[in-house]
């Protein structure tokens, strides 16, 4: 019991060390800690045995939180029945601090890939805004991919699974690139950040909300996407949606994402073309919402060099 105790107390220390300033624990967890120290309250009141002697099985830390099933077997989701409003936890977010300089070992593309992985892993900001049982996400793809996909932030699913773009989104951009002759494994895909932006917990301690991250957010994990754009060296890069958008252009290079989404921009001197974020898609189900997606998809297609097919063209034209 003891050592659990001090493993809390260090894992405690190490993300105040990190900047963090808050740890959301949930009512269950709460009620779990609460009768662990009374039950321990109660052990050495009626027993002369010294606390440190008890078994170390007994389990402090709570069960973390079931780990969702993959989606193609998880359930419709079904919004909690109580009134809840998810708020984003801002006392966590204003402890960013600013991103530490890093240098990727020599060697071949998977070599330094592997070693960015581990530092990203293994980086002390980017767990500290993991809940148990989450994980930090890291890019995932060929190495050799062409094109270079950037979407804004892991979501639930994304945060569980540790890969970005495994959720209805995610599903969706699969099949958009299918569309394009490709499969998922063909091209690379990153997000700007590395951890899903927190929110407050709903009442039964899980986070159903999602929120854009902040610029020092995005400040903080950029580093670590240019570095994947650096190893990969993709001939062309597509931002996924609004906040990609800004987290690779700068906030303020654009009003609306209508001025920029079509057009070729740069970043990490390469081509950029600017897209909508595939839930948009999921929101917006008409053939003309698609088409505009499919349009901006096939200029990276073009560009790409990638075969076109008459069929591929016509996507979403006739059922408008
Ligand atoms: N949306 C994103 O921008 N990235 C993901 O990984 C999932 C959803």
């Amino acid at each position: 019991m003891r050592s659990t105790l001090n493993a809390l107390t260090t894992e405690l220390k190490r993300l105040k060390a990190a900047g963090v300033k808050m740890v959301p624990v949930s009512d269950a967890t709460l009620a779990q800690l609460r009768a662990v120290v009374n039950a321990r309250g109660a052990r050495a009141a009626e027993s002369s045995q010294p606390l440190e002697k008890e078994s170390a099985k007994a389990p402090l830390a709570p069960a973390p939180p079931p780990v969702s099933p993959p989606i193609a077997a998880a359930p419709a989701y079904e919004a909690p029945a109580r009134e809840f409003k998810a708020k984003p936890l801002v006392a966590n977010v204003a402890a960013i601090p600013a991103p530490q300089p890093f240098v990727l070992p020599e060697g071949d593309k998977a070599t330094r890939w592997a070693a960015l992985r581990d530092r990203v892993l293994d980086d002390l900001v980017c767990r500290a805004h993991v809940r148990p049982g989450k994980q930090v996400v890291f890019g995932v793809g060929s190495l050799e991919a062409k094109i270079m996909f950037v979407g804004e932030a892991p979501g639930a699913e994304e945060e569980v699974q540790g890969e970005p773009f495994v959720g209805p989104a995610g599903q969706l951009l699969t099949r958009m690139i299918g569309g394009m002759g490709l499969k998922r494994s063909d091209v690379y895909i990153g997000n700007i950040m590395n951890w899903r932006p927190e929110m407050a917990l709903d009442p039964g301690g899980t986070q159903y909300g999602n929120r854009p991250p902040t610029e020092e957010e995005m400040a903080y994990c950029l580093p670590y996407l240019k570095a994947q754009i650096e190893i990969v060296n993709p001939a062309l890069l597509v931002a996924l949606g609004s906040t990609a958008t800004q987290g690779l252009l700068g906030a303020g290079s654009f009003k609306t994402l209508g001025e920029v989404r079509g057009k070729w921009k740069e970043f990490s001197d390469r081509p950029l073309m600017v897209t909508y974020h595939p839930s948009y898609i999921l929101r917006n189900q008409s053939n003309r919402s698609k088409r505009m997606i499919w349009e901006d998809l096939l200029k990276v297609m073009e560009r790409a060099e990638l075969p076109i097919s008459e069929k591929q063209r016509g996507f979403f034209l006739d059922r408008a």
